[in-house]
């Protein structure tokens, strides 16, 4: 008797815990912009790719929940501002000028820009001299870059074309309808398997991805870099960078 009582009070209790800890687990709203393989892409309507599989796998491995939302990309930093974002998982390059109003996880991926044209183009490097239309993502370090090296220079007299989602610069840059565009490389190559263009040059700036959070968030920030940390030493970085890279 006193063995089953004893025993009805453990599936008590584990029920109990099993319930609350369902409960209790937290959902953060993961902001992304799935215009950029093969880190965010939308596949069969469903959102997917590394940094997706990542973010996934730090929840998992914290107990976290995560929905993700695609948006635009500059709408990202004000999101996690407004407090409508949790994480922005996007590619997203620390840079300074970011670090002022977002946290940053430690590094997880490095890159560098590039020069994408058409496939049937003899153009290289010079297409970013001169009367050319360049097409860049609103608000990344490609669309920055430009301007500040190309525009403000006037090495570039012809037009900096702004877009909310890399599908529509693929979609316009295939059609010939602007020159060139400026964006990461792991991108701009990924791009360049399935869509009639190419990348001719690499622009080094030597760009590092974080995850970010709201600014002061230290404690979903410290959550992020130790299920990172996890990542990095378990094998599942590896076995991710394989996945979509190799
Ligand atoms: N790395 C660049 C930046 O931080 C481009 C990122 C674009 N990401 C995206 N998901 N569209 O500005």
């Amino acid at each position: 008797m006193k063995f089953k009582k004893s025993l009805v009070f453990i599936f008590v209790v584990a029920a109990v815990l099993v319930l609350s800890s369902g409960v209790m687990a937290q959902t953060y709203v993961v902001g992304t912009n799935a215009s950029f393989p093969p880190f965010e892409y939308v596949e069969e309507g469903e959102i997917v790719g590394f940094d997706i599989e990542l973010i996934k796998e730090i929840a998992k491995l914290q107990g976290f929940e995560v929905e993700v939302r695609d948006i635009s990309f500059d709408s990202l930093i004000p999101g996690l501002a407004s407090g409508s974002l949790d994480i922005v998982a996007a590619g997203m390059t620390i840079t300074e000028k970011r670090e002022e109003v977002v946290d940053f996880s430690e590094p997880y991926y490095s890159a560098n820009q590039s020069v994408l044209v058409h496939e049937e183009s003899d153009a290289n490097l010079t297409v970013l001299f001169g009367n050319h239309d360049i097409g860049v993502q609103t608000g990344t370090t490609g669309d920055t870059w430009v301007r500040e090296n190309l525009i403000q220079t006037d090495i570039l007299t012809g037009e900096i074309r702004n877009y909310d989602s890399y599908v529509f610069v693929i979609r316009d840059l295939s059609n010939q309808n602007i020159d060139a565009a400026v964006l990461d490389k792991p991108v701009a190559e990924t791009y360049s398997q399935n869509n009639p263009v190419q990348v001719v040059a690499e622009i080094i700036t030597g760009e590092e991805y974080g995850i970010a959070v709201g600014e002061g968030n230290e404690e979903l920030l410290a959550e992020i870099n130790a299920g990172l940390e996890k990542v990095k030493n378990n094998g599942t970085m590896e076995k991710l960078i394989q996945k979509y890279f190799e």
